[in-house]
């Protein structure tokens, strides 16, 4: 599992730095084109984007190097704004039938992740009604006396928010049911499923501090339960900050850019110049090391990539600030490596940005970083 892992970062990693790429002159593009045929197709180009994007999202999640951003959110209201989707996705042979009024406590996860698992659970329900059926969707606030599980000593002493999603499919027999959560472990024809769906809903659902239970009878159905434990206070990054500041083409200062994917590269530079910023460009941390603006401090802002080969971006970023400590750091990564993750590096501060990005939340990033 550790190689299928690390397998999977990297290429997630490589493959996002040609989403990056794609995404990014898409935009540029559509800015000034005109209606009609040709800006759909680009449109159609930027789905596919999008799409691959979330793609690697669900892959960085496999091997765990996905960025999390854990807020203090209402289940229900995720999942309420989910639902449209999740009609779409099961098709009218289904129906469904929600319960998730009155449940307001806050949990601290992922939006997107609890949307990646609710779709996942959504649509394993529609392949096991194949002749129609109920999908039940229901939220419930669980005190740890009343839940009647045995549950684990973190949900045994704090009220859980609880997502149960159930259908009135094919159900599953002790073998299937024993190998649920495996990867790779599917019942599908080849090419219908992947088998990867249960693992990543149990990797989202722990990452969360979550827990997850499954009930299954054969020809009756199956109840996937799910318990987040409820939250006090308010865990909110300050993310509001970033979102209020819309930069538009300001910039003045010096950028020292710093990134071995020439065409990433090539992007960011022409996006920062066209927005006023002076950019000096180096293909590694040696070549940064040797530019004349890092000897005479020229610079008001690094953006390094984080993944390269010989330097990394943070060994960069330590020898650089050293010399010259007024000088602020941009991270640019398509994952965090986990010995960054350890140390701190930028987790859930204004110096991180994961690829892909679209030009508006990367200026933004820039903006805030050099204000900061
Ligand atoms: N609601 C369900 N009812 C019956 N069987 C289920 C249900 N959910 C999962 N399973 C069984 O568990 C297996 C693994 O599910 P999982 O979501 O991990 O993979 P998959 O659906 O086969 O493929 P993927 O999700 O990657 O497209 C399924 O192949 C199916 O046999
Ligand atoms: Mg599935």
């Amino acid at each position: 599992m550790e190689a299928v892992g690390k397998l999977a970062g990297g290429i997630a990693h490589d493959f996002n730095n040609h989403l990056t790429v794609i995404g990014g002159y898409v935009e540029a593009v559509l800015e000034n084109m005109p209606d009609g045929p040709a800006r759909e197709g680009i449109q159609e180009i930027q789905g596919a984007a999008e799409r691959g994007a979330s793609l690697t999202r669900q892959l960085l999640a496999f091997s765990r190097k996905q960025v999390l951003a854990p807020r203090a959110i209402v289940l229900t209201d995720v999942l309420s704004s989910s639902l449209n989707m999740i009609r779409r996705l099961i098709g009218e042979n289904v129906a469904i039938e929600t319960r998730l009024e009155g449940v307001t406590s806050r949990i601290l996860a992922d939006p997107t992740q609890i949307e990646q698992i609710i779709v996942n659970l959504a649509i394993n329900a529609r392949d096991a009604m194949p002749r129609g059926g109920t999908l039940f969707i229901e939220t419930a606030r669980v005190l740890p006396t009343a839940s009647g599980r045995a549950l684990p000593p973190e949900l045994s002493t704090v009220p859980c928010v609880m997502l149960e999603v159930r259908d009135t499919g094919v159900g599953m027999d002790r073998e299937t049911l024993s190998h649920l959560f495996e990867p790779f472990f599917t019942t599908k024809e080849p090419g219908r499923g992947t088998g990867l769906g249960m693992s990543i809903v149990y990797g989202f659902v722990r990452q969360n501090g979550g827990h997850i239970f499954c009930d299954s009878v054969p020809n009756k159905g199956t109840t996937i339960t799910i318990c987040f434990p409820e939250i006090h206070g308010v865990h909110e990054p300050a993310r509001q900050k970033t979102e209020a500041a819309a930069p538009r083409a300001d910039g003045h200062e010096t950028v020292l850019l710093v990134e071995d994917d020439g065409a990433v590269r090539k992007l960011i530079r022409r996006l920062l110049q066209k927005n006023g910023y002076v950019v000096v460009e180096a293909e590694s941390g040696a070549a940064a090391l040797a530019t004349p603006v890092t000897t005479a401090c020229g610079f008001q802002l690094l953006i390094t990539d984080v993944v390269m080969p010989e330097m990394n971006g943070a060994d960069l970023a330590r020898i650089l600030i050293e010399r010259c400590p007024t000088a602020k750091v941009m991270y640019l990564s398509g994952y965090m490596e986990d010995e960054m993750l350890r140390n701190g590096v930028a987790t859930g501060d204004a110096g991180f940005l994961q690829k892909p990005f679209t030009a508006e939340l990367f200026l933004r990033k820039v903006y805030d970083i050099l204000h900061s």
